[in-house]
């Protein structure tokens, strides 16, 4: 087995450190603040490659492997998770979904451009009444012979204002269930599409949220993606992905938060030295870097398993529960190691602990994995 990354992997993980750390870094906390959009720095990430990593360079696309993935969202996502979760659900649920899903003239039209980072995609599947129980799609798309009809409400859609392409789930057959779900390619601007208020949420402050309402908006036949009744189907296995980026995010900001402890616990003294010499803290910090250590691990195989084409259903629900709830125990643990100083903004650790909860619910929340890992030991 072999643990080492190869050299690309290593520039692509250097390129995103250094973007973060110069970068990202400059303004993250005003945006935080005033609930700032990163516009200026998705289109430098678009530059760089990061809006397309893993689409093939046939789509414009940077084609990267799911372990440099893995490796640049922990490096943003130290830093600044509102953008990396724009960078997240662009990759891994929009760009994979049409990647492995799309027709070619779906790619053409859509997926070139989001690759290229000159569109932003979001993922239009959670609703008032259907969380957790994704089945239970209200959002009606009526099958109108060479167009769908769409109508309902979709809730916390990232990406939903500055996004120009929605990719969305909606029902065409109740009595088939989720058989009778569908997804579609939609643009934001066709008419009859109208946005909620900017949801001020606890983290994640900068990335844009909002419901988003349809009112008879038409969609071409075309636009639907696979079979009629696949979309059910769609939304899992772009989820599936998904999780490994929202895995990473979360690993970033524990990471991040258990870096910024270190360096905290080296500096600050009490009781006449460095607290990183008391073994209260210390041995904090040794908790903190096995959980990181085990979270990355985690997270790698369910990327190298993608990659080598293998199932990774399993793997990837680990990885996003387990990284998840170890980042809201880490960033809590750095606020600690910080005293009054983590719970100030200037110290980065009090805003990494807010990001860190939501890992624990976008995605699928902590107990959806766990659905999803009992099916996979119990059923197959
Ligand atoms: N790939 C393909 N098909 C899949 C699949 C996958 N990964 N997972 C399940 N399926 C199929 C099953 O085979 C089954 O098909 P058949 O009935 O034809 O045999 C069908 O889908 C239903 O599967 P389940 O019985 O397992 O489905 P369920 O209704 O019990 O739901 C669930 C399982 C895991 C709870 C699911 O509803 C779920 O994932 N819910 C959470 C939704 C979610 O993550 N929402 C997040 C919104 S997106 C977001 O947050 C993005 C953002 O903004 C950051």
């Amino acid at each position: 087995m072999n643990f080492e990354f190869t050299e690309e992997q290593l520039m692509i993980q250097q390129a995103a450190r250094d973007y973060a750390q110069r970068e990202l870094i400059q303004d993250v906390l005003e945006r935080d603040e005033k609930c700032i959009f990163p516009t200026q720095h998705v289109k430098n990430l678009a530059e760089l490659g990061f809006m397309g990593m893993m689409v093939d360079p046939e789509y414009d696309g940077a084609g990267m492997d799911t372990v440099s993935y893995i490796l640049a969202m922990e490096e943003f996502s130290k830093i600044d998770a509102s953008t990396s979760v724009i960078i997240s659900v662009n990759n891994s649920l929009v760009c994979y979904g049409l990647q492995k899903f799309g027709t070619d003239e779906q790619k053409q039209k859509y997926l070139k451009p989001l690759a290229r980072g000159d569109y932003i995609g979001a993922f239009l599947l959670s609703e008032p009444e259907a969380g957790s129980d994704a089945t239970s799609q209200h959002t009606k798309a009526e099958d109108k012979g060479d167009h769908y009809l769409l109508n309902g409400t979709k809730n916390w859609i990232t990406n939903a204002n500055s996004a120009t392409v929605y990719l969305v789930i909606a029902q065409t057959h109740p009595e088939k269930k989720h058989r009778g779900i569908n997804a579609f390619i939609v643009e934001k601007d066709s008419p009859g599409i109208s946005l909620g208020p900017h949801e001020d949420k606890m983290g994640m402050r900068s990335s844009d949220t909002h419901s988003v309402m349809f009112s008879d908006v038409k969609v071409p036949k075309e636009n639907r993606i696979g079979e009629g009744g696949f979309g059910f189907k769609f939304a899992m296995a772009a989820l599936e992905a998904g999780r490994i980026g929202i895995a990473a995010q979360a690993l970033g900001l524990a990471s991040g938060a258990l870096e910024r402890s270190i360096a905290y616990a080296k500096e600050r003294k009490a009781f006449g030295t460095e607290i990183a010499n008391h073994q209260a803290i210390a041995f904090k910090l040794a908790d903190m870097d096995l959980k990181v250590e085990n979270a990355r691990n985690l997270c790698l195989k369910a990327a190298w398993l993608k990659d080598n084409g293998k199932d990774f259903r399993k793997a990837s629900a680990y990885a996003k529960l387990y990284c998840a709830d170890i980042a809201m125990e880490v960033t809590t643990e750095a606020v600690q190691i910080h005293g009054g100083y983590g719970y100030v903004k200037e110290y980065h650790v009090e805003r990494l602990m807010r990001e860190a909860k939501l890992t624990q619910i976008y995605e699928g929340t902590s107990e959806v994995q766990k659905i999803v890992i009992s099916r996979k030991i119990l059923r197959d």
